[in-house]
């Protein structure tokens, strides 16, 4: 690909706009089509100076790499509205997938004449240097990889198997995210047993960081607990495939689901206010 060549970036989120950023800081274009997408992604996307399309069809047709970067459980859907365009460029899948998922998705792009590139993002959005890792696998890498190296992203190339970048990135995830949904969820059952003053007495004896961690867990993962539910999902189903017990990660997700109300919330909500959230929507 010619660095003169644009990118379709499917969509300029939270981390999308950052990818969308280190590629215009190596000099590639960067489309986004505003179907369907909200006033914050509009904001994000005009601030970057990323094309807007009116139509995915237009902005695939001046694209030569499709790159997904949308919540989880949106990934297989989006890569069907591309192949539904006869994309036949390169389709790069970022998000936080099973490598079944993933699979799953190159065979449908693959189907419509695109070939898969795999991916797998460690760190937070792109800003700062040494931060963000562009994990990628799949005999095409080569043919991309020199892009993503600009701005604060790192990429690198994992080698082995077409879906490595998705297995490492899940992998990654089920201590983050799973240990995060496993800490919340304990601070909810303590709430519950009317036991938490004891609990933190207790963790300040014996575990002296915790509850500060659970303080810290809540207030940054509460705004984004209705994406992490899909990715849990998906470890499930990736532990499920290899036989290993898979009940904690689909827990982990039904935990992530009670504070799916705080999505879209700017400012991070205090600890009690989470619990109670927690406890407030459980099924009775
Ligand atoms: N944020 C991070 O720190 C981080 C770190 C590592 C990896 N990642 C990965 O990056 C991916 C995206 O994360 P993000 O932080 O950019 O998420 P985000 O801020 O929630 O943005 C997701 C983007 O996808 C769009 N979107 C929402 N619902 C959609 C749907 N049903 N179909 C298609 N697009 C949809 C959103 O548009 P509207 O909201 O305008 O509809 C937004 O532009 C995920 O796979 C995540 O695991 C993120």
């Amino acid at each position: 690909m010619n660095m003169a060549d644009q990118i379709a970036l499917l969509h300029p989120g939270e981390m999308g706009v950052t990818i969308g950023a280190c590629l215009l800081a190596g000099g590639v274009g960067v489309g986004w089509t505003s179907i369907e997408r909200s006033e914050a992604t509009h904001r994000r996307a005009s601030a970057a100076g990323f094309k807007t399309y009116d139509t995915l069809e237009k902005l695939l047709t001046e694209s030569a790499v499709v790159v997904s970067v949308c919540p989880p459980a949106a990934a297989v859907n989006t890569a069907k509205e591309v192949a539904a365009t006869q994309f036949n460029g390169i389709y790069l899948d970022a998000n936080a997938i099973s490598p079944n998922t993933a699979i799953a998705i190159s065979e449908v792009v693959e189907a419509a004449g695109a070939s898969y590139v795999d991916g797998g993002i460690i760190g937070p959005p792109a800003l700062r240097q040494g931060t963000t890792r562009l994990y990628l696998s799949g005999a095409r890498v080569s043919n991309i990889i020199e892009l993503f190296n600009y701005g604060a992203l790192e990429a690198i190339d994992i080698g082995g198997s077409q879906t490595a970048a998705s297995a490492l990135k899940m992998c990654y995830a089920a201590w983050s995210k799973g240990s995060a949904a496993l800490l919340l969820s304990v601070g909810a059952l303590a709430k519950a047993a009317n036991v938490t003053d004891a609990l933190h007495d207790e963790w300040a004896l014996s575990i002296p960081d915790l509850s500060s961690r659970l303080q810290r867990t809540a207030q940054r993962n509460a705004a984004k607990a209705w994406r992490f539910e899909g990715e849990m999902h998906e470890i499930a189903a990736m532990s499920k495939a290899h036989s290993l017990p898979h009940d904690f990660f689909s827990a982990a997700a039904e935990t992530y689901a009670l504070l799916s109300s705080y999505k879209g919330v700017d400012v991070p909500p205090e600890l009690d206010e989470v619990l109670r959230t927690m406890l407030d929507s459980r099924e009775n």
